[in-house]
């Protein structure tokens, strides 16, 4: 049974109260980062107080252990979303891990004319790295309407693809209206055109169950600090031939056989073709608990509770005539909402001063607000461990929002 308080006890942000503004924390941005269990802040000391030492470098078991323990987590995470361990490059989070995919494939299969295809509701991270490449080549950026709830349905896809398209890049989960997309059909639209299909988990990956393989997809990305990890530590997953036929992006110590002073180099297999430079070690046995972690819990049942909340919280707020919902069928961790007549930031000021966190604003998702009309919003985000008292908590609060706040705008 799905116990959230026996959960807690595992976290020390949890364990014992912590207090925002001399108000009991309730921490509800969890879709900007995530508390961490005893057991991944275990996993991070040990690497500073029992075992450093850098890997692939020495010829001495210190470094050696490190090697396997790289090994180790890329095997955790391979069985975790079901891809080859061999297709699991270590970066430092998703926003590096899509820049990676932009310039390493991006640079070199893109020409003047060509088009990338994205979504209204993307991330910047998932927008600028192809604005960059797009530019620089003379290629297009192409956004897939979304459906009037603000889903991305492969029929919608397949409107703006062409055989000019040669990338698709889309979250599963956005990091606002937070649908879960339909990864296995879309990627059928992109496959039909020919081009590669890139799938931004950030928010799905540590919510919903992942299956690079049977998805059929060409590239996943994610963070472990949204998932219980650490932060500075993330990977990105691709198909391995196509690995292969990539450059590296960054270059330097590791990721070379040899080079020589004619400006020849001759770089190493992948995934550490891709991986030059000391590794963010502690973060990678960190990584590795908390995909334990989450494994033992079950992401089916971290998947329900999300839901379970969802649910609990919609059928709150929707009692309450002064909030506006603007995702309520997307059923995942996120609810994004106003305050009639208050602006977002107020609103999250005036929770922050009861020791509610949420986030506000664009959520890094500009292009989302011409959709939303309305040029800013609030956004409270669930994780594993969070319980109906601090939903209550959120909703009694949001009670009190439109009488005490200035309205900026109706
Ligand atoms: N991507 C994170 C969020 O949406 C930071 O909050």
């Amino acid at each position: 049974m799905y116990d959230v308080y026996e959960i807690r006890k595992q976290f020390p942000m949890l364990r014992e109260q912590k207090y925002m503004q001399g108000k009991p924390l309730v921490f509800l941005d969890n879709a900007s980062t995530t508390f961490k269990p005893q057991c991944v802040i275990d996993a991070v000391v040990k690497y500073y107080s029992e075992v450093t030492a850098n890997s692939h470098r020495g010829d001495y078991d210190l470094c050696y252990n490190m090697d396997v323990e790289i090994e180790k987590t890329r095997k955790v995470i391979a069985k975790f979303v079901n891809c080859d361990f061999k297709e699991v490059v270590f970066t430092s989070g998703d926003t590096m891990s899509l820049n990676l995919i932009a310039y390493s494939l991006g640079r070199k299969i893109l020409k003047k004319g060509d088009e990338v295809v994205l979504s209204y509701a993307e991330h910047s991270s998932d927008i600028l790295p192809w604005y960059q490449v797009c530019n620089e080549v003379g290629a297009e950026v192409k956004l897939i309407p979304l459906s009037e709830k603000g889903e991305l349905l492969p029929e919608n896809l397949d409107k703006v693809m062409s055989n000019k398209t040669k990338i698709v890049s889309i979250a599963n989960v956005g990091n606002v209206l937070a649908y879960t997309a339909n990864i296995k059909g879309l990627t059928a639209v992109a496959h039909k055109y020919g081009a590669y299909m890139v799938v931004d988990g950030a928010q799905s990956v540590p919510h919903n169950k992942t299956d690079f393989k049977d998805w059929d997809i060409d590239f996943l990305t994610f963070s472990a600090h949204k998932m219980c990890g650490p932060t500075g530590i993330g990977c990105m997953i691709g198909k391995y031939s196509i690995l292969e036929m990539m450059d590296p992006f960054i270059v330097g110590g590791g990721n070379n056989v040899t080079f020589n002073t004619n400006q020849q180099v001759d770089y190493l297999e992948p995934p550490v073709k891709f991986e030059a430079g000391t590794l963010n070690l502690a973060g990678i046995m960190g990584f590795k608990a908390a995909v334990e972690f989450i494994d033992s819990i079950g992401i089916e049942n971290i998947h329900k509770h999300d839901q379970e909340l969802f649910d609990y919280a919609i059928e709150k707020l929707s009692q309450l005539d002064n909030v506006i919902i603007y995702n309520k069928e997307a059923r995942g961790g996120v609810i994004t909402f106003n305050v009639k007549d208050v602006f977002a930031q107020d609103e999250a000021t005036l929770l922050n001063s009861k020791g509610i966190a949420v986030r506000s604003g664009q959520h890094c998702a500009k292009i989302l607000n011409g959709f939303l009309k309305t040029p800013a919003t609030c956004r409270m985000s669930t994780y594993l461990y969070t319980t109906k008292e601090e939903i209550d908590a959120l909703v009694n609060a949001l009670k009190e929002g439109g009488n005490i706040l200035d309205a900026y705008f109706n």
